[in-house]
């Protein structure tokens, strides 16, 4: 089945983008001069998603505008005759349908989840976290599409290898290996200090589910930091069911603190033929000026 719809939760509170993400919502926060959000939407967008759904909290408000369109904006750029800019500004208007959901209290992602259960239906969706951006020609969420497809429309969650010494910074997931990019999983581990990791395979925020995790999301006590976890509902998951983690391509940035937020950054300048010589040159007047060689 054609997968139409992606859940976006953007109702965290942003703690580690502190003190910008006291009043601006951090996918508002832009990687040179695009949101970060607009990345994650481009990402649905090119797989064929349809419908994006955003789970809210309050401040939050400019993500929604940004994908609306603005016609005060619209009618001042046509008037003073700057097209390309006004051609960039509709069609972010119009890129994809926009809908959102309240989280009226930030009960952690499981719960963020479920609270767009009645947006859904009976169908498998998408879930892309707001603050993981992933660069790849095939974009992540889509491989995981073509994964669930040739698996009947099972669950499929993008993994990708971290240092093993790294591995208490993320969910690691467990199971059985049926190729080099595939398990079959028996479940997830929340945080495992590196001897007790059963892989070095961490979940970045992409996901393929089904709906019945509404269900289990329903009846899940709450987990680590007193929230609903979704990785918990997972773990119930495999045990029934075809669980399948999937490591995709691509480079992936945490936007969301301050070190993954300023390699996107330098990797998107190097990446843009517009940018790329005038940063260059920036970099290396400014290497000189604080007297790093490298
Ligand atoms: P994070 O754990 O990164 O939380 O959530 P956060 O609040 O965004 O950031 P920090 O850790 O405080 O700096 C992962 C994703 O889940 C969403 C967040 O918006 C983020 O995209 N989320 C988390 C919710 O929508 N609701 C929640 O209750 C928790």
């Amino acid at each position: 089945m054609k997968i139409k719809k992606a859940i976006i939760p953007i109702a965290g509170k942003g703690t580690r983008f502190l003190p910008a993400t006291k009043e601006i919502a951090k996918e508002i926060i832009p990687i040179i001069n695009v949101p970060m959000i607009h990345y994650i939407v481009e990402e649905a967008c090119e797989a064929g998603i349809e419908q994006v759904i955003f789970v809210t909290a309050s401040g939050k408000f400019a993500v929604e505008d940004y994908f609306d369109r603005n016609q005060e904006l619209e009618a001042f750029l046509e008037r003073n005759n700057k097209h390309k800019e006004l051609e960039l500004i509709r069609k972010i208007g119009s890129m994809v349908d926009v809908t959102s959901v309240r989280q009226k209290e930030q009960l952690g992602l499981g719960h963020a989840v479920l609270c767009a259960k009645n947006m859904i239906g009976n169908e498998p969706f998408a879930v892309l976290l707001g603050d993981d951006i992933v660069v790849n020609q095939t974009p992540a969420i889509k491989q995981l599409m073509d994964v669930s497809l040739t698996h009947s429309g099972a669950t499929v969650i993008g993994v990708m290898e971290v240092p093993r010494n790294e591995t208490n910074k993320y969910g690691i997931v467990k199971g059985e290996v049926i190729n080099e990019k595939t398990l079959r999983m028996t479940g997830m581990v929340e945080k495992p200090k590196p001897e007790d990791a059963p892989t070095n395979l961490a979940t970045p925020g992409r996901y393929i589910l089904t709906p019945e995790i509404f269900s289990i999301l329903e009846k899940i006590p709450r987990g680590a930091g007193n929230e609903y976890q979704l990785t918990d509902a997972i773990n119930v998951l495999c045990q029934t069911r075809d669980v399948y983690a999937y490591r995709f391509e691509g480079d992936r940035y945490d936007t969301g603190n301050v070190h993954g937020y300023l390699d996107a950054t330098i990797d998107f300048a190097l990446r843009d033929p517009e940018v790329r010589e005038k940063f260059l040159a920036s970099l290396k007047q400014r290497l000189n000026k604080h007297g790093i060689s490298l």
